[in-house]
């Protein structure tokens, strides 16, 4: 059953932009292992996190992610079984907010993302909602994808 999972986290305080690519390139190595993909997104010093991939990997994997010490306070915001991919062509699309404060679609996501904090219905509508706009942030402004 292919399953996506959403999940808010405190980065550990002072954490660092090498400390950010060190994650992804954990990620790039190890997702296609798996079968996932996904998308993490940084704002403000937490982290919000798409996995999306086979169930049972998908709960496996994010046990390991949960018990990372470079984030903590770790709430699942959304869970559930869906229909396709999001984010299909990525091992681990990366976007850092707020880069562009004039950005309107930025400033959506953002808006976005509280709702999805705040939503205790339909909570997987609402990360849909928010994981779409973030997709297309990535159209719009690029993306860090390690080599
Ligand atoms: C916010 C955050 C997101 C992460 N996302 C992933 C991920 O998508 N895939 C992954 O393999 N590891 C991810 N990690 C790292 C894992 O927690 C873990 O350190 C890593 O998978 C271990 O890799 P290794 O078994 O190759 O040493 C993430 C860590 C953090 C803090």
């Amino acid at each position: 059953m292919l399953y996506q999972l959403t999940y808010r986290s405190e980065a550990k305080l002072g954490i660092t932009a090498e400390d950010i690519i060190s994650i992804l390139r954990q990620s790039e190595t190890n997702n296609p292992k798996y079968e996932i993909t996904g998308c993490l997104v940084f704002n403000e010093g937490y982290f919000v996190q798409l996995l999306e991939g086979e169930k049972e990997i998908v709960k496996e994997r994010f046990a390991i992610i949960e018990g990372d010490k470079r984030h903590e306070m770790v709430e699942v915001l959304s869970e559930g079984q869906t229909l396709e991919r999001m984010f299909e062509d990525w091992k681990m699309a990366y976007i850092k907010l707020p880069d562009d404060p004039d950005s309107k679609l930025e400033g959506q996501v953002k808006k976005d993302l509280k709702t999805l904090e705040e939503a205790t219905e339909r909570p997987n509508f609402t990360s849909k909602v928010f994981w779409y706009n973030v997709y297309s942030l990535l159209d719009e402004k690029g993306f860090f994808r390690p080599q």
